[in-house]
């Protein structure tokens, strides 16, 4: 099969290859996805995961991407709940070969079935930052109606569904960003805008939950914004500053079938808008991994034409 392999890790995106890898095969609970488009995040090339397995060892040639729409292909022993032919989405796991490439084995738990009303580009863009944003806000947040949302990057990838979810949950939202994000971060919800170049973060007042994607300063300074028992989210490492009185939290997000088909239901009904900014051939994306230039939203490879 074709797939996208590095080996690198200091060379990073710009170590990536198009190349020939054997097709995976299935291991207990697996099923084998024909993968229809990818979604990348860029900074995979600093996680660990990209390099080692889960016993430290190397396991380059890796292959990146880790959310994938497609159809099942094959079932590995003992698995339930899919079958061959179906359309699914999802999460494909950090430490196994990833989804830029025309077939992945994954643990059939980390897909979900993706309705055929839901072209398989828009199906591979949400699993990280859907799942993300959710997570963030409804299980680490515990975020109640009423509350105030301060989101950073409220522009981006996770920050837009972040910005939805938290609205549609009844949450007054403050996005954040750079001065070229306040539209796209007010057409996607936000209440209101604060240019973190230039205004002042501090006039925001109390909030009752910080999710944040940038860290550093701005991590430090929206601590001390967050409301007694409210509680700042990070997905950007360990936290660097808490809340005088509330809660400080760091995750990874983690594969959900339940909450994808929230999230993929809200795509349907027009509740939830995706924010994809790029898409490319799997024959093109080594280059267009690598362009240079803002990114504006999410890139998303079509492995399938
Ligand atoms: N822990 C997890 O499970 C998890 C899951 C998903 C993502 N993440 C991490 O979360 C981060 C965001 O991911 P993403 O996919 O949403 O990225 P993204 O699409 O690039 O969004 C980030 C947004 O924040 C803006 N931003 C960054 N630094 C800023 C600053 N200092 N001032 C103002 N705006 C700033 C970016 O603008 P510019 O592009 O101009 O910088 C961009 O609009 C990444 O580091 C990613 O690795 C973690």
């Amino acid at each position: 099969m074709k797939a996208i392999v590095v080996t690198d890790q200091a060379a990073g995106t710009a170590g990536m290859t198009l190349t020939e890898r054997p097709e995976p095969p299935t291991a207990i609970n697996d099923v084998i996805v024909q993968i229809h488009a990818s979604g990348f995040v860029p900074t995979e090339m600093e996680w660990p995961s990209t390099w080692t397995d889960r016993a430290g060892r190397d396991k380059t040639p890796s292959i990146p991407g880790h959310e994938l729409a497609g159809v099942v292909t094959a079932l590995g022993y003992g698995t339930t709940g899919l079958s061959v032919g179906q359309r699914v989405f999802g999460l494909a796991d950090w430490h196994r070969d990833g989804t830029l490439a025309e077939y992945v084995a994954i643990e059939a738990r980390n897909l979900a079935p993706l309705p055929g009303d839901v072209d398989f580009t828009v199906g591979a863009s949400l699993p990280i930052s859907g799942l993300t944003a959710w997570q963030g806000l409804f299980q680490h947040g515990r975020l109640q109606a009423g509350q105030t949302v301060l989101a950073h990057g409220a522009a981006g990838a996770v920050g837009t569904m972040v910005t939805q979810l938290a609205r549609e949950a009844g949450a007054y939202v403050i996005g954040t960003g750079r001065a070229a994000d306040r539209e796209k971060a007010l057409d996607f919800g936000a209440h209101e805008f604060v240019d973190l170049e230039n205004d002042a973060l501090k006039d925001v007042g109390g909030v009752h939950l910080v999710f944040d994607v940038i860290g550093g300063d701005v991590q430090r300074n929206s601590a001390a914004l967050t409301k007694t028992g409210g509680t700042l989210v990070s997905v950007v490492g360990p936290v660097e500053a808490r809340p005088a009185d509330g809660l400080a939290i760091d995750f990874v997000v983690e594969a959900d079938r339940t909450q994808l088909g929230e999230i993929v239901q809200r795509v349907r009904d027009g509740r939830l808008r995706t924010n994809i900014g790029t898409t490319a051939s799997l024959d093109n994306a080594v280059a267009t991994l690598n362009s240079t230039g803002r990114r504006e939203g999410k890139t998303v490879i079509r492995v399938r034409p």
